[in-house]
């Protein structure tokens, strides 16, 4: 098939980045979450600064699915109505596509006191089971079976329960929050996500009338309540892997670039890493400024749940590492396949040698364009940014992925005079 028919992005090296652009807000890993958290009452709710991800789209099908309303309101707002009648069943087909439809789960358990949502699968990134939501479900009173490719759960109400999550996962943690937060008494979650998106999800909750204390620590203690009321409208904040990305296209292209509407406290880790390599970074009145003034310099960097160096960045740092001046080792402690890409960042000339989760990376100057193929939305992203890097023509296939979590990358990258198109096919 030739490559310039089909659906890629498609890179071309040059000048340094310079400019500034406004961070998309966090669609894919916090607005599809609060927009499950509408489940809990009746009502009407508008959610602002919801960037339009594909993901968004599955999302917008699970809702309606469940009997929920769902329309755009203005450019980049999106109203629910979850007046009812529900209908608590989210099918495979949906499931199936995108994995934080599982996310219904706590909240449909909890208002309409049974949910039938198709068992996720794995993914390009790993396996991903669910075991630790069910368990908590289960402690909470639920009766939860597994049959037919279905989590079936049930339950008059949900009651506190103390529960102690193996890994502080943040699709448990916020599943477990929303359903305990109509519980009858106290729930205790230990060893919970402390994620920025955790913290945003209990505030919003809170405000529906929620009693949560702790979120964004490793306890979070919810005092369940008998009902909550919709919020009017919901802000969704800024996307912190989209900041990070932003940033390491600045190390990987150099030049400076401010990103408004970024946090530096959300991605701390990685501006610290960012800072060990060489690439200036300091947070202005509204954003992030940075600047690359030389080639970067190569750190080892492990993976690990928020405030740690998040694994959606591995395969950008990997690709940033690809160009670094010096060897570095890269471990993933998360999931169990993020490293699956190297093959593709190799083709482009980079020398990673990787084994499980770890990986070596010897820097080298200079990347050489070549059609690779993206196989999950961070990995996608990174190939793209290597591109910024790259001699000739990098076309990145299969670039559905990155529109999965990404609006407009190539857009977002142009605003910073860098040279990528997103071609249709
Ligand atoms: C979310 C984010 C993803 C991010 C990840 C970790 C969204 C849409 N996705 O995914 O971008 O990379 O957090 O920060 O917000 N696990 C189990 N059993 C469970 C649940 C999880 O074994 O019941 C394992 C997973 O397989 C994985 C690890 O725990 O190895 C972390 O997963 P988790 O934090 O749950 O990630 P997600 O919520 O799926």
């Amino acid at each position: 098939m030739s490559t310039a028919l089909t659906d890629a992005f498609v890179v071309l090296p040059g000048e340094p980045l310079c400019g500034r652009v406004r961070v998309s807000g966090a669609t894919k890993n916090l607005g599809l979450k609060q927009m499950s958290a509408t489940l809990l009452a009746p009502g009407v709710t508008a959610l602002r600064n919801m960037d339009r991800v594909t993901d968004l789209d599955v999302m917008i099908d699970v809702m309606r699915a469940v009997g929920a309303r769902v329309e755009w309101t203005a450019e980049r707002e999106l109203t629910i109505d979850t007046t009812g009648p529900l209908s608590p069943e989210a099918p495979y087909e949906l499931v199936n596509r995108m994995r934080a439809s599982v996310n219904v789960l706590g909240p449909l358990l909890a208002r309409c006191g049974e949910a039938r949502v198709a068992m996720p699968g794995g993914d390009n990134i790993g396996s991903r089971p669910v075991d630790m939501h069910l368990r908590g479900l289960e402690a909470m009173g639920a009766e939860i079976r597994v049959v037919h490719g279905f989590i079936e759960g049930r339950v008059n109400r949900l009651g506190g329960a103390r529960i102690v999550l193996e890994f502080p996962s943040v699709g448990a943690t916020e599943n477990l929050l929303t359903a305990a937060v109509l519980a009858k008494g106290q729930t205790v979650i230990e060893n919970a996500a402390r994620e920025p998106e955790i913290t945003e999800l209990a505030a919003m909750l809170n405000r529906m009338g929620a009693r949560v204390l702790g979120a964004g620590s490793s306890t979070i203690e919810v005092e369940g309540v008998e009902g909550l009321e919709s919020v009017e409208s919901v802000d969704v904040i800024g996307d912190r892997i989209e900041t990070g990305t932003l940033l390491m296209a600045c190390g990987i292209a150099g030049g400076e670039v401010t990103i408004e509407g970024a946090r530096l406290d959300h991605v701390e880790l990685v501006a610290m890493k960012l800072g060990e390599m060489g690439l200036k970074v300091t947070p202005t009145p509204d954003g992030i400024w940075a600047r690359a003034d030389d080639r970067l310099q190569a750190v080892d960097v492990a993976t690990l749940p928020f405030p740690g160096f998040a694994t959606d960045f591995l395969p950008l740092v990997v690709a940033l590492l690809a160009t670094a001046d010096g060897t570095a080792i890269v471990t993933e402690n998360v999931f169990d396949n993020r490293l699956g890409f190297v093959p593709e960042l190799n083709r482009m000339g980079a020398d990673v040698r990787h084994e499980g989760r770890h990986a070596v990376i010897r820097g080298v100057p200079r990347l050489s364009g070549a059609p690779v193929r993206s196989l999950d939305v961070r990995a996608g992203a990174a190939l793209v940014i290597a591109g910024l890097a790259a001699d000739g023509e990098t076309v990145v296939l299969d670039p559905h992925h990155v529109d999965r979590g990404y609006p407009d990358l190539a857009a977002t990258l142009r605003a910073l005079g860098a040279n990528v198109v997103r071609r249709r096919g």
